[in-house]
């Protein structure tokens, strides 16, 4: 019989603290069991015979794979259809709208909008559905494109097969399942062509000093994301979404997150809802 690997709470600290300086997310005092429930597996499976070794080997390994593993491992990647739904109306209702009355927007050839930390993509393909019903009902041909991005690689695999259980689906309105997605199988949709084409998947850390963008996006959505970040890599993620953002362009944030109401970047428009400031 082996005996089982376990977690010591200084190295509990280290692996902690490299879960917080690669990637932002805080684990604070209380998820010892948890990280130790998640990553034991892959201690015992890559021949470790403790978890200090298993750090060593992920401060040490310049292929980045180790770390992917880990964050595979230890991000939270829960979302689902229906998210925060009025968001999704106040985008097409409000939103689209409101930019189409700038000039600055009418000009532009595309609404580009941002899905930041989009997990499984089922928030990134319903940003699709909106921005498109959201033109269309403005009586606006304007092309437009969704890039969706998460560190998680497991998790963007997933998202780019397109390829849901029905019952999760069925949390979105009917109107718009008859409309943009097909049955494949028994117990599966798979989301339509037109909506899938306009969502470009890619792996993105948001720790990143800088992102690669040439162009600003119009809407950047970032729910449920910061949350596993503490108040300093909050803000200076926010300052780096004002960057990216057009002038007078829409950051949406989960509604259990805030970025305070006197933020000199970002306006507050509704729960959870902030328009780029002009400073
Ligand atoms: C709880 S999910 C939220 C998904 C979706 N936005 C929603 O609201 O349903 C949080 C996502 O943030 C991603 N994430 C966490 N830290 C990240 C980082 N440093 N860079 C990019 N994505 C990150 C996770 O991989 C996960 O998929």
């Amino acid at each position: 019989m082996t005996s089982e690997i376990s977690l010591s709470h200084a190295e509990y600290k280290k692996i902690a603290r490299l879960v917080y300086d690669r990637f932002g997310i805080h684990l604070g005092d209380k998820k010892e069991s948890l990280v130790s429930n998640r990553l034991r597996k892959v201690v015992q499976a890559g021949g470790f015979s403790s978890f200090e070794k298993y750090y060593n080997h992920l401060i040490n390994d310049r292929s980045g794979k180790a770390l992917d593993v880990l964050i595979n491992k230890i991000s939270t990647n829960l979302t689902f259809f229906g998210r925060e739904a009025e968001h999704f109306s106040y985008l097409m209702e409000t939103v689209i709208p409101g930019l189409l009355s700038t000039d600055t927007f009418r000009r532009e050839k595309k609404l580009r909008i941002w899905c930041a930390g989009c997990s499984t993509g089922e928030e990134a393909y319903t940003l699709s559905i909106a921005a498109r019903e959201g033109l269309a009902r403005a009586h606006v041909e304007m092309d437009y494109g969704i890039l969706a991005t998460d560190i998680s690689g497991r998790a963007l695999s997933v998202a780019e097969k397109a390829l849901y259980k029905a019952e999760n689906v069925e949390k979105t309105n009917t109107a718009w399942i008859r409309k943009y997605y097909s049955k494949e199988g028994a117990d599966h949709y798979r989301v339509k062509d037109e909506i899938r084409e306009k969502v470009l998947f890619r792996r993105l850390n948001l720790m990143r000093p800088d992102f690669p963008f040439k162009n600003k996006f119009h809407v950047i959505f970032c729910r449920n994301v910061m949350i596993y970040f503490d108040q300093k890599t909050r803000k200076q993620l926010t300052v780096k979404f004002h960057k990216h953002l057009a002038d007078g362009g829409f950051l949406f944030i989960g509604h259990s997150e805030s970025l305070g109401r006197d933020n000199a970047y970002f306006e507050y428009m509704k729960p959870a809802v902030y328009k780029r400031s002009a400073v």
